[in-house]
């Protein structure tokens, strides 16, 4: 069985906040703990673009969300962790959704046509100051999920849609450029919604977001959290009167941070007329408490950012060499983006061996419960697989060498006994001529 793929990023145009925290951060690496999956966590430095026109700005957020997830013990070891500007594949993937994408699709995104309207509202031209990067941020996000084929993306939910195009192009993608029999190029991947997790209010009350200016810094220095929650709205009822805790944001972000017990004493207090003073202490210290040990590493993290580079970059070299390369790869060949020296030249006949028979190609499963394929001429072996784990990864390597020849990174097959590779290339030709000329070869 393969491991569940959970795919999560985070835009690098902000300083992380609490409702960060409590909402993407905290509830990812609970859920890293799943020995059934693997994790992918990014930073999403391109997506920041779209929105955030200052270098300074992109750097020191990416700087800073990287050191955060760290600190909150995302372990590099067992996770994937990485820059989405360190795999090129990502963009490359980009043009080849783009050019599947709908733009009547892309036209009624809610980001892209809450612009439009905007526009509209102020009576100006639809477009005026949009750029093509907050219309296209849907395929670049389709790329991310799609390149490493995951089946899950945990969201909020004004990203489902975006999750629902990025099943849309797949699914363009698969039936375009997919082969009947074998596996699609693409998994469908499946939006997560977390109705457990909070979405914390912000200083006004509203919902906490960089967009409303109303945020609390994650690792704000203990006297600037002090400041800030001493600063969150309220209503003015005096100590002694009974307090609301429906709609009170002292209450809701206490409640993010404490188990069920504080929380229904803390409620308590608000009946018996705690004053707003004496609250926001509570809320500080409890806050406070979750959050001093994790500050403590996000500081010494902040210290080297060399070494969060070494991290990201290694991260990125790994991901690149065991998924994205090959993975773009095998999607350039589907859409003919391809190798000419593979081309069968017309007229040029490839030997055809005794008695002409064809060759043909077997896939099976062996007791071992591996996958394998061999290369038969009649009754000869030409080229025998080791075992795959999947019949995927058996078919995809069987693809590649379908294609017309041998390649020598092999180390996953063996040719037959006496068999040579000019003979095995002299076959796979014949293979492949017999495909064009509309043969039946298998
Ligand atoms: N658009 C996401 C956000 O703003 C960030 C993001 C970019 C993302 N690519 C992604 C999230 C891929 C999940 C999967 O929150």
């Amino acid at each position: 069985m393969s491991k569940t793929r959970i795919l999560t990023g985070i835009t690098t145009s902000g300083t992380p906040h609490l409702g960060n925290y409590v909402g993407a951060i905290r509830p990812a690496l609970a859920s890293a703990q799943a020995a059934d999956a693997e994790n992918f966590y990014f930073l999403a430095d391109y997506h920041a673009l779209v929105k955030c026109g200052d270098p300074a700005r992109v750097q020191r957020s990416t700087l800073e969300i990287a050191a955060t997830w760290l600190a909150c013990g995302l372990d590099v070891e067992k996770n994937w962790f990485y820059r989405q500007s360190d795999i090129p594949e990502i963009p490359e993937l980009t043009w080849l959704l783009t050019c599947v994408a709908g733009k009547g699709l892309l036209n009624r995104a809610h980001a892209y046509k809450a612009a439009v309207d905007k526009n509209r509202a102020e009576g100006e031209d639809d477009d005026a100051g949009i750029n093509a990067g907050l219309f296209m941020y849907p395929v670049l996000m389709a790329a991310d999920i799609l390149i490493f084929n995951a089946n899950k993306v945990p969201v909020g939910r004004d990203q489902v849609q975006h999750l629902e195009m990025a099943r849309d192009f797949a699914q363009r993608f698969n039936h375009l450029y997919g082969e009947p029999g074998s596996e699609p190029h693409f998994v469908l991947p499946d939006v997560v919604i977390d109705d457990n997790v909070a979405t914390l209010p912000g200083l006004d009350g509203r919902k906490m977001s960089k967009s409303y200016d109303n945020t609390i810094p994650l690792f704000a220095p203990r006297n600037e959290l002090k400041k800030l929650i001493a600063g969150i709205l309220t209503d003015s009822r005096a100590p002694g009167e009974r307090k609301d805790t429906e709609g009170s944001a002292v209450f809701q972000l206490y409640q993010a941070f404490a188990s069920k017990e504080e929380t229904r004493a803390f409620a308590q207090a608000f009946a018996d007329g705690i004053g707003w003073g004496d609250a926001k202490t509570q809320l500080f210290e409890r806050i406070d408490a979750e959050v001093a040990p994790l500050r403590e590493k996000y500081e010494a993290l902040m210290a080297k950012p060399a070494q969060i580079e070494a991290l990201l970059r290694d991260g990125a070299a790994r991901l690149r060499a065991t998924h994205a390369t090959p993975a773009l790869a095998r999607l350039r060949e589907a859409v003919g983006l391809r190798d000419l020296s593979k081309v069968v030249v017309a007229g040029s006949k490839p030997a055809k061996k005794e008695g002409g028979a064809l060759p043909t190609f077997k896939q099976y499963r062996e007791a071992d419960g591996k996958f394998y394929f061999k290369l038969m001429q009649g009754e000869r072996v030409l080229l025998q697989s080791t075992g795959f784990d999947s019949p995927r990864d058996a078919g995809v390597r069987l693809a590649s060498i379908k294609q017309g020849a041998l390649d020598d990174d092999g180390g996953d097959f063996t040719l037959g006994d006496g068999v040579s590779s000019d003979e095995v290339n002299a076959a796979l030709a014949a293979f492949v001529e017999a495909a064009l000329e509309g043969g039946k070869a298998q």
